[in-house]
C-alpha cells in the first residue's frame, strides 16, 4: 500500500488541467452496453474506478480498449449478464450495469454492492424504478436479478433524489416501449452528460437537469462519439486547495458553471474567484472567513465537497457550522482532522469547527475518496509532516493528484509502505 507524504506551509501558484468527470464517466461507459455499435470516449480520466468498471464491462463480454484518454467499447458480443460480487464489491458503481443489461439482454444478475464507509447506500429507488417499468425483481445469496422481456414506460417518483437511480433508470427506459416520466430526478452536471449521450445514441430524453426527465423509448441505439465531461469535484479540490495557501492557481478545462454553489462560498469566505471560459482563478487571502455550509443535490453545495470545505474552515477566523444532509456518516474524516489540531465537534448531521491560526502535521488514514482528498489538503497547510495511508482511496477518484499538486509548488510525494 501507498501512502502520501506532505510537508505543510508552501504556496500552491500556477496552472493545473482539470481531468474527465468520474461521476460522468462510470454511467457513460455503461451505457455502452445499450448498443452493439463501437463507442469511442475522449477526456476518460485515469482511475482506479475506471480500470473497475472496464474489467466488469470486458467480463460481460464487451471488448474494450484503452489508449490514454480514450476509451473504445464495443457490446455486440455480450456473453453474460452477471455482475460478480468480487467485480462489484470494489466499486459500488458497479450497479450502473443493471439497467443496461436488462434493458439490452432482458435480465441482469448484480451483485447487491453493500454499504460503504459513508452509509448504507441502498439501491431501493433502483428496484422501485426497473419494477414498475414491469421487470420481476429477485433478491438472493447476495444479488440482485432482475427479468424483463421488454420494460414498458412507467411514471417513477424518486421519494430521494439518486444520482445513480436517475442514470440506471434513464439507460433502461431509454429501450423500454412507450415513455418513462422520472419525477424528482437527480440534476446533477452527470446526469445532464449521460442523457446526452444517450440522446447521440438514438434515445429521446427530454428534461434532464430538470427534476422532471421524460423518455420515449426506442428499439435501437446506435454507437457513438463523445467527450467526458470535467470533474467538478477535482476542480473544487484544487480550489480548496488554493484558498487554504493563500495561492494564486488557475483552473484550466473545468467548467464554471457546475461550480456556483462552490465559488459562492468560496467568495463568501474571502477568497477571490474569477471565471473565464473553460478557466477559474482562484487567490486566497492571508484570513478566511468562517461560514455555513449544507449539502444538498445539484445545485446545491456538493455532499462530495463537505470534507475539503471542513479543512478550509478548520483555519478560518470564528466557528462554523456544516451540516451533511445526503449521507449518514460522512464525518469520518473529522478524527483524523482533529488530528491535525482542527476543533471540530460534530452531533448527528451537523459539524462545528472553531477555526485555528494554524493545523500541525501528523499521521493520519484516509476512509474514503473524499475524506482522503482532505487529508492531503490538510498537509498542504498543516505545520510540519503529514502522511496520509491508504490512498488507495484517493487513487479511486483523483488522477495523478500529488504530480498535479508538485507542479504547483507542493512538497508532497509517494511512498510504498
Ligand atoms: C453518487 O452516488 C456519486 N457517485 C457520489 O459520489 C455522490 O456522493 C452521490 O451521488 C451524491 O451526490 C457516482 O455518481 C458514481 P445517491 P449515489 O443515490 O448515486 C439515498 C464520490 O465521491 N438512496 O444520489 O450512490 C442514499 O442512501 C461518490 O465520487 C436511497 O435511499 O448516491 C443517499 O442518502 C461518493 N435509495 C442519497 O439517496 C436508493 O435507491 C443520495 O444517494 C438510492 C439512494
Amino acid at each position: 500500500m501507498d501512502k502520501i507524504v506532505v510537508e505543510g506551509g508552501r504556496r500552491l501558484e500556477g496552472l493545473v488541467s482539470i481531468s474527465g468527470a468520474k461521476n460522468a464517466a462510470l454511467p457513460i461507459l455503461a451505457a455502452a452496453l445499450l448498443t452493439d455499435g463501437t463507442c469511442r470516449f475522449t477526456n476518460v480520466p485515469d482511475l482506479r474506478d475506471i480500470h473497475s468498471i472496464v474489467q466488469l464491462l470486458q467480463s460481460l463480454g464487451a471488448r474494450v480498449e484503452q489508449q490514454d484518454d480514450t476509451v473504445v467499447v464495443n457490446a455486440a458480443g455480450l456473453a453474460s449478464s452477471e455482475a460478480p460480487y468480487d467485480l462489484v464489491r470494489k466499486m459500488r458503481a458497479s450497479i450502473l450495469v443493471l439497467g443496461p443489461l436488462l434493458a439490452r439482454l432482458q435480465h441482469a444478475r448484480v451483485s447487491l454492492p453493500g454499504g460503504c464507509a459513508i452509509g448504507a447506500r441502498p439501491i431501493n429507488l433502483h428496484l422501485k424504478g426497473l419494477a414498475l417499468m414491469g421487470a420481476e425483481i429477485d433478491i438472493q445469496h447476495g444479488y440482485v436479478e432482475a427479468r424483463a422481456k421488454r420494460l414498458k414506460g412507467a411514471e417513477i417518483y424518486f421519494d430521494t433524489v439518486s444520482v445513480t437511480g436517475t442514470e440506471n433508470l434513464l439507460m433502461a427506459a431509454s429501450l423500454a416501449e412507450g415513455e418513462t416520466v422520472l419525477r424528482n430526478a437527480a440534476r446533477e452536471p452527470e446526469v445532464v452528460a449521460l442523457a446526452e449521450v444517450l440522446n447521440l445514441m438514438g434515445a429521446r430524453i427530454e428534461g434532464a437537469g430538470t427534476a422532471v426527465i421524460k423518455v420515449r423509448g426506442v428499439d435501437h441505439l446506435n454507437a457513438v462519439e463523445a467527450r467526458i465531461i470535467p470533474d467538478r469535484i477535482e476542480a473544487g479540490t484544487f480550489m480548496v486547495a488554493a484558498a487554504l495557501t493563500a495561492g494564486d492557481v488557475t483552473l484550466e478545462d473545468c467548467e464554471g458553471e457546475h461550480l456556483g454553489a462552490v465559488c459562492d462560498k468560496l467568495v463568501q469566505a474571502g477568497v477571490h474567484v474569477e471565471q473565464t471560459p473553460g478557466r477559474i482563478r482562484v487567490q486566497g487571502t492571508r484570513s478566511i472567513e468562517s461560514l455555513d455550509v449544507r449539502t444538498q443535490t445539484y445545485p446545491g453545495f456538493p455532499t462530495d465537497m463537505q470534507a475539503q470545505f471542513m479543512v478550509l474552515m478548520s483555519i478560518a477566523r470564528g466557528q462554523s457550522i456544516i451540516t451533511e444532509t445526503i449521507f449518514e456518516n460522512r464525518f469520518i474524516h473529522v478524527s483524523e482532522l482533529k488530528r491535525l489540531g482542527a476543533d471540530i465537534v460534530v452531533s448527528g448531521e451537523t459539524a462545528v469547527i472553531r477555526g485555528r491560526p494554524s493545523l500541525s502535521g501528523a499521521p493520519v488514514m484516509a476512509s474514503d475518496l473524499r475524506a482522503s482528498a482532505s487529508l492531503v489538503l490538510a498537509g498542504l497547510v498543516a505545520e510540519g509532516v503529514t502522511e496520509v495511508n491508504r490512498v488507495y482511496h484517493l487513487d479511486r477518484g483523483y488522477e495523478h493528484i500529488e504530480a498535479k499538486l508538485q507542479r504547483l509548488g507542493a512538497s508532497i510525494w509517494r511512498e510504498r509502505v
